[in-house]
């Protein structure tokens, strides 16, 4: 009966969700659009970030690495079950979140951490053996990782906004990103995360080690 609800909600969010611009998507409706953006050259390059910037961009960069192995990890432990479909529109968003990233660490000239090796492995890790201890412990991890993102985000949404020339493209890009990631923090709720054994205790330890990894990511 539970399930039932859960999949009911995320059909409703999945008409209310905004397009999102990434040509990994594979909709018949973005398809030709993404044809036509590979003929186009590539923007060019930007000068040198600030270091407000440089910090932003590579520390979001690992993050949305992080996220979309997270989902990769979730998605081999639970893909061919009952919560396969939600799981993989969340780490769909994730890979244009990455691949966004990618293109504005590319374009700004940041460094990317020197973590990504291991921020890779520890994310697949923590995805799939949140999964192997049930769907609503995965969805617990879903909840712990997408509010410490969601805050994270509206930090730097408030940092660009008080810097003297702040981005827009930035701005836009990370208020875009909040939102989607909200929404997959409500569908980790909606999906029975608060059922979770432990749920105070798994959390509580993701998010820790999320803001560890986001402090050590801005840095280094
Ligand atoms: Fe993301
Ligand atoms: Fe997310």
């Amino acid at each position: 009966m539970y399930r039932k609800a859960c999949a009911s909600s995320v059909q409703l969010m999945h008409i209310s969700m905004p397009t999102i611009r990434c040509n990994r998507t594979t909709s018949s409706s973005t398809t030709t659009a993404t044809h036509k953006e590979q003929s186009a050259p590539p923007p060019p390059l930007r000068p040198r970030a600030n270091a407000l910037t440089d910090e932003i961009i590579r520390v979001d960069h690992a993050g949305e690495l992080g996220a979309d192995r997270i989902y990769a990890g979730q998605m081999a432990i639970l893909g061919s079950g009952p919560m396969g479909k939600t799981i993989e529109h969340m780490w769909e968003q994730e890979k244009c979140h990455r691949a966004q990233f990618e293109e504005l660490i590319r374009r700004h000239r940041v460094r990317p951490t020197i973590m990504t090796p291991i921020w890779n492995v520890a994310a697949f890790a923590l995805g799939a053996g949140t999964a192997l201890l049930g769907e609503k412990a995965a969805m617990a991890c879903t909840v712990a990782v997408e509010t410490v993102i969601v805050e994270h985000y509206n930090d730097q949404l408030r940092q660009i906004m008080e810097s003297p020339n702040p981005d827009k493209e930035l701005l836009e890009t990370i208020t875009k990103f909040r939102d989607e990631e909200q929404e997959h923090h409500d569908t980790g709720i909606d999906c029975g995360a608060e059922q979770a054994p432990f749920y105070k205790a798994i959390t509580e330890v993701i998010k820790f080690g999320c803001k560890t990894a986001i402090n050590i990511s801005k840095k280094i």
